[in-house]
């Protein structure tokens, strides 16, 4: 049997689990073995949750806390830590984005809600930075441990309307490889660090903007696919793979990467 991708045993703690892709990967982990911790800021949907996960395994914990929340994630891991006794990996898939962070297609660019925009940056960035920062004391004392970020195509090229949600996921990158040299370089080369950047998925927040109600695109949707040689939008159960591959034995040498799960939108020009 070939154990380099054996992820069964691990505890890993999934931010945004509530959510479309975190929530549909923490099932897939939680299939693949893993002891899952469902952390989401809303307690009814965190009790929705944690009864599928159930069904699945007894081997998972809800956790209800906002990442922005510092003292909330210091009682989480303490909940963490007071159940498994220590902690694997965690994954940062809360994120999202704000109206009045992009620019409407009949707005200036001087419209931008500078509030909406703070607000954006802080989910995504320091809801990414902070949790780290927290669970990840449980890598420095164990000698061990994996962060998966959430990044998105919006990242490395110019992505027109969204502003604040791109600056944050560009930051998330430059977080990425900068946490994962300074985790490796102070604690060992157990400590890895890396980020999974979904082209486009259909989810609850971008949906109506993607899609017609009798599921044709929209005219965003259309120029989305066809900077896609896919031709299709991703699949949910798309992004399990990589995030598996990246939490296993398999990526061991792999730390400070952003890996692309886009049907080749960053690989194609277009045309
Ligand atoms: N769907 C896509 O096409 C796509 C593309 C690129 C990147 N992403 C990223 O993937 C991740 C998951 O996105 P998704 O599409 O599943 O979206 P989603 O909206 O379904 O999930 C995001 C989750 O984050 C939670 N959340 C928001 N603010 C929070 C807070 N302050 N504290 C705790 N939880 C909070 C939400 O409740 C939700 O459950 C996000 O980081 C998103 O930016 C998604």
């Amino acid at each position: 049997m070939n154990d380099l991708f054996t992820i069964s045993g691990k505890v890993i703690v999934v931010t945004g689990a509530t959510g479309v892709l975190a929530g549909g990967t923490a099932q897939y982990l939680q299939k693949n073995g893993a002891k899952v911790i469902y952390l989401g800021r809303n307690q009814q949907r965190v009790d929705q949750a944690l009864e599928l996960a159930r069904t699945i395994s007894e081997d998972c914990m809800g956790v209800v806390c906002d990442v922005l929340d510092e003292k909330g994630l210091q009682t989480a891991f303490g909940k963490v830590l007071g159940k498994f006794g220590r902690i694997d990996a965690l994954i940062n898939g809360a994120g999202g984005n704000m109206p009045g962070a992009t620019i409407g297609p009949d707005q200036e660019i001087f419209d931008l809600d500078i509030d909406d925009y703070g607000k954006v940056m802080d989910l995504n960035l320091k809801g990414t930075v902070l949790p780290t920062l927290i669970f990840g004391k449980a890598f420095q004392k164990q000698g061990y441990g994996c962060v998966i970020n959430f990044s998105s195509m919006s990242s490395p090229q110019a992505l027109t309307r969204v502003l604040g949600y791109s600056n944050a996921k560009a930051a998330i990158d430059n977080f990425t490889r900068w946490m994962a040299a300074e985790m490796a370089l102070k604690y060992g080369d157990k400590i890895r660090v890396n980020a999974v950047s979904p082209g486009f998925f259909i989810s609850k927040q971008n949906k109506a903007l993607l899609t017609n109600e009798d599921g044709s695109f929209t005219d965003r949707g259309q120029q989305v696919i066809n900077k896609t040689p896919f031709r299709r939008f991703g699949n949910q159960d798309e992004i399990y793979g990589p995030i598996h591959f990246l939490l296993s034995d398999a990526s061991a040498f792999v730390t400070g990467t952003v890996v692309a799960v886009d049907g080749g939108f960053s690989s194609f020009c277009g045309v």
